[in-house]
């Protein structure tokens, strides 16, 4: 194994981010009120899964609603796995973490002055708050984009890639990171938060970009600290299916607005599945989308928007309008032809409810992390709101535990990533994404995993070769995250949420624990009655 011989000086940061979705930048700036932040993003700063979210985030800020319904709901979804305690810490800092966007200028849309308010799947309330009709993550990026640059605290570095986390007796205080023109650099921190994001490129059917490659929970398993729920990744019902288009997002408050899902035939089969019909919770609007395409030999189905006028349409969707006229579909006119394609990591790094991780000095937030909040599957639109609370925790952990930074020498050279594959990065890439789409999609079984699980094994044998591309280092973190995600769905012996096994199709109540992997050792939490 190649290793770094001599670590480059350490760049001192008081807190060092990596990352820059809503977790990364909203962070960046409540800890910018305490110390000098050093932010590290390997792509730019406003590409991020973040940046693609439409339908926007969810907060019980109606007259008619509650944090106690929003709290129902989300526990609701998570189908028996959600720890009570995240969710409603969730429900009830969410409202103020809103304001505080709308402080930022997030530019969300009003009716007479006050949010306008969407619905969407499995929601009992229209609670869901949107900016620039369906582009709410972009907005959002923008402005707090605007208020990270320039900030006199924050120090950016784009285009910068993490390699490993540095440690020293078990603590970690620092991160190595490959530069923008190739040469390798030390960072040294009081906490290091992981806010990478999500790892939908681990499969070949995703509304993620391709940033999104689960590098946080890679680098922290690595380092030894603890990742769970791994199994439990969500599949949105409906992205476009118009190839070549790419596999663009067609956001739930389509259906929120009255869109109906119909097969091939015209035919509104949603009832058939589920009281919800097409807003029933993801995991089964998913299932059941699968189900109708197998029943009447098609690879799609069709988001029918009758219901809508074109001025509707255009006013309230123009993001997704405008996509899709690009790629020649006039939704105005014509239903658009949809699939369900891997979008959310429910699971992640283990954190507790002030984002820290097994080890210490090294905190997670947002997708990356597994706060307990999502559960078996995650209520939609939560998942910004979870970056923006947990954030805002972390940043008053750290304000009452102010850290110190330390230098130390790592406990061993950090590894270097490693080429062990003669085939070109890109078709590599692929032929994991594809594997885990065929093995580890919506539905899946045993013989199914373990085959998969075997050939990413055996792809990762032979001779290495020491390499600094950033396509390799995502490589790796793919095939790592891919394993980790392999090895819980083998290990849960049930169908629970999004993890649907064909040979466990029932949901077993013993299994109401969460599967917790920290290097070669497994272990349990179960939902007690005192956490659930
Ligand atoms: C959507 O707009 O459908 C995505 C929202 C989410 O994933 O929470």
């Amino acid at each position: 194994m190649a290793r770094v011989t001599e670590l480059p000086e350490a760049q001192p940061a008081q807190f060092l981010i990596v990352g820059s979705g809503i977790a990364g930048l909203y962070t960046a700036l409540k800890l910018a009120e305490l110390g000098q932040v050093v932010l590290l993003t390997k792509d730019r700063l406003e590409e991020s899964n973040t940046s693609y979210a439409q339908g926007g985030i969810a907060a019980a800020i109606d007259p008619s609603d509650s944090p106690e319904l929003h709290f129902e709901d989300t526990i609701k979804v998570g189908v028996g796995l959600c720890l009570p305690e995240s969710v409603s810490i969730l429900v009830h800092e969410g409202p103020s973490r809103v304001r505080e966007l709308i402080q930022y200028g997030v530019p969300f849309d009003l009716i007479e002055g006050a949010p306008a308010l969407t619905k969407e799947a499995a929601h009992s309330r229209r609670r869901i708050l949107h900016a620039d009709g369906d582009a709410t993550g972009r907005e959002i990026s923008r402005s707090l984009v605007r208020h990270v640059v320039g900030h006199p605290n924050i120090t950016i570095y784009e285009e910068t890639m993490v390699i490993s986390l540095l440690t020293h007796n078990a603590r970690c205080y620092g991160v190595l990171a490959l530069m923008p023109g190739g040469e390798l650099a030390t960072f040294a921190s009081g906490a290091v938060i992981l806010c990478t994001g999500g790892c939908g490129q681990v499969f070949s059917m995703t509304t993620n970009p391709s940033v999104a490659t689960g590098d946080g929970i890679a680098l922290a398993y690595r380092a030894g600290a603890s990742v769970s729920n791994m199994e439990f990744i969500q599949f949105h019902p409906t992205a476009l299916f118009h190839p070549p288009a790419p596999r663009f997002l067609i956001s739930e408050t389509v259906r929120g607005e009255g869109g109906i899902l119909v097969n091939k035939y015209g035919e509104h089969f949603m009832p058939k599945y589920h009281e919800l019909a097409d807003l029933a919770p993801r995991d089964v609007v998913a299932r059941s989308i699968l189900k109708e395409m197998e029943r009447t030999g098609s690879d799609r189905v069709y988001l029918d928007l009758s219901a809508l006028t074109a001025d509707q349409i255009r006013h309230r969707f123009p993001n997704i309008y405008d996509t899709c006229l690009h790629y020649g579909l006039d939704i105005t006119a014509e239903p658009i032809p949809v699939s369900p394609a891997a979008h959310y990591m429910m699971g992640g790094i283990l954190t507790d409810i002030w984002g820290r991780t097994s080890i210490p000095g090294l905190f997670a937030c947002g997708e990356t992390a597994d706060t307990g909040v999502h559960g078996a599957n995650r209520l939609a639109s939560n998942s910004l709101l979870e970056g923006l609370v947990f954030g805002h925790r972390i940043y008053h952990y750290l304000q009452k535990n102010f850290p110190e930074i330390e230098e130390f020498q790592p406990d061993s050279p950090p590894e270097l990533p490693q080429e062990t594959s003669p085939e070109t990065t890109c078709s590599d890439r692929r032929f994991i994404q594809e594997l885990m789409s065929a093995q580890m999609g919506i539905v899946r079984n045993g013989p199914g995993l373990t085959a998969a699980l075997e050939t990413l094994q055996a792809k990762g044998q032979g001779p290495a070769t020491p390499c600094l591309d950033p396509a390799y280092i995502e490589l790796q973190n793919i095939r790592t995250v891919a394993r980790l995600m392999i090895q819980s769905a083998l290990l849960r012996t049930e169908s629970r949420g999004s993890h649907y096994r064909e040979d466990y199709s029932r949901t077993d109540p013993a299994w109401r624990k969460r599967i917790v992997i920290t290097g070669k050792r497994i272990t349990y939490l179960p939902i007690t009655p005192e956490n659930g």
